[in-house]
Parts: structure tokens; C-alpha cells; sequence
């Protein structure tokens, strides 16, 4: 795993925007794994400014999205669908057909699950994915002890994610209990993953990532099976691993 430690939050952003822009030059086709949550909101800032100043353009890109909660209308402001609105799509010239998120309003969410796989592998899977990672070490909604066989799936929340997520909401009881998000298996197939984080309340899961087992109730552990990471980390999520860095985080 690369890691590349930045100061602070917008470092770590331009840093993540950079990556991005650079695949999209290399490939203009370029399908981008996406991600939700507070992490990458300076990502997509960082694009759209890119969008609006050097015309970057994302018309033949596709983007796939890492999960969506159940029973939330796409239209409700704390879906999915609405973030990646207003955070991304409805700023840069991408046309809506190529934005691609699980429905968690699917009438057989077993047939929707299988669906998204299928339309990632259909479309020539995914070059590059984002991701964030819980304070517990889920990527996407893949909460501890995820197997890392898994595809495309339907979770119930850790309470913990619950939490973390309830300041988007009203209240805890109005944050869903359950989401639709790719496997570990869904994400590992990405050729290359860019993870980030940010804060002293990453500093424990990223220590665990680096340095701790490879196991299921570490989801992230996973990605040190995949042969192209990198974290982009700032110094207080690298916090815990100070002095250890030249130690191997490889497998
Ligand atoms: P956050 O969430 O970006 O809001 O911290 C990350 C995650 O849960 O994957």
C-alpha cells in the first residue's frame, strides 16, 4: 500500500482531486468507483473548481457509487443520490444515465444487488474507487466481520455507523438501519483504489489497516490484499502510526 501523508483535510483533497484528474486524462472513458460521507465533499470540491477553470469533462466518464441507504427516497436531501447531486454531478458536465448508485428502493433488493455487479462487469469494472473508512474500519457499508467474499449486498448498520452518520439528520431514530453497498469482494475487482482519511477519529482505524491482521472484522484490512492502494492520510489519521512508518503495510 502507497501511503502519502498531507497536513491537513485540503491537502488531502487536492491530493485525491489530482489522482482522479489523472486518470481521466489517461482515459477519458475512465469509470470512477465513488464515495459518500463527509471525506470526499473536498474531493468533489476540488473537481468542480478543476471543471469550472480547465474544462475538464467528464462526458464519456461513468461513475459508480459505493452504496445507498434502504427505504430513503432518492429525492429525500440525506439519500445517496442527492449527495452525489449536490456535491458533484449537478456541477460538472456528466451525463445522468452514466451515474450509477444501488437503488435502496428496489422492489426485490436480492435482484438489485445482482444487478449492479453485473452493470459494473458489463461496463469494464471500475479503474479507480474512492473510498473513506469508518471509525470502525467499514469501507463502503461493509460493517466488521463483512466476509470479504461478499458482492454487492444488503447490510444492516452498525450502530456505530448509525451514529456517526446521525448529523446528517434530524435524529438517530431517522437514520436508516439498513443500506445496500458493494462487497469487499466488488471492491477489491477495482483496478486501483484511492482510500482517504482525515482526523484524530480515523487515527485507531488506520493503525488497524496498517498494522493490524488481515481479517474480517477489520474491513479495510482487505485492501492490503489488493497489489494497487494508495491512503491518502493526513497527519492527525496517521497520528497512532508516528515512528512506524517504515515498517511494510503490505500484506
Ligand atoms: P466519513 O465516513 O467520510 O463521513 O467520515 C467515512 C465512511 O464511513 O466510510
Amino acid at each position: 500500500m502507497r501511503v502519502i501523508e498531507v497536513d491537513n483535510y485540503d491537502e488531502m483533497s487536492e491530493k485525491a482531486a489530482e489522482l482522479i484528474l489523472e486518470k481521466i486524462k489517461e482515459n477519458k472513458h475512465a469509470n470512477l468507483g465513488l464515495a459518500t460521507g463527509g471525506t470526499p465533499v473536498g474531493t468533489y470540491r476540488c473537481l468542480i473548481k478543476d471543471h469550472t477553470e480547465n474544462k475538464t469533462s467528464y462526458k464519456n466518464v461513468q461513475t459508480f457509487n459505493l452504496d445507498e441507504y434502504i427505504g430513503i427516497d432518492p429525492d429525500n436531501p440525506n439519500s445517496y443520490h442527492s449527495y452525489m447531486k449536490a456535491n458533484l454531478f449537478d456541477h460538472i458536465d456528466i451525463p445522468a444515465a452514466q451515474t450509477h448508485i444501488p437503488n435502496g428502493n428496489a422492489e426485490d433488493l436480492a435482484i438489485e444487488c445482482l444487478r449492479y455487479d453485473k452493470m459494473i462487469e458489463e461496463k469494464g469494472g471500475i479503474d479507480l474507487q474512492l473510498l473513506g473508512i469508518g471509525t470502525n474500519g467499514h469501507i463502503g457499508f461493509n460493517e466488521p466481520g463483512t466476509p470479504f467474499a461478499s458482492h454487492t449486498h444488503v447490510v444492516e448498520l452498525a450502530q456505530s455507523t448509525r451514529e456517526a452518520n446521525a448529523r446528517y439528520f434530524n435524529s438517530l431514530d431517522e437514520v436508516p438501519t439498513h443500506a445496500l453497498t458493494m462487497g469487499i469482494s466488488s471492491i477489491l475487482a477495482s483496478k486501483g483504489i484511492v482510500l482517504l482519511a482525515s482526523g484524530e477519529m480515523k487515527a485507531d482505524a488506520i493503525y488497524e489497516l496498517l498494522y493490524g491482521k488481515i481479517d474480517e472484522e477489520m474491513p479495510a484490512s482487505a485492501l492490503r490484499k489488493h497489489s494497487n492502494v494508495t491512503l491518502i492520510a493526513d497527519k492527525d489519521a496517521l497520528k497512532k502510526v508516528k515512528g512506524q512508518r517504515s515498517v511494510a503495510c503490505g500484506q
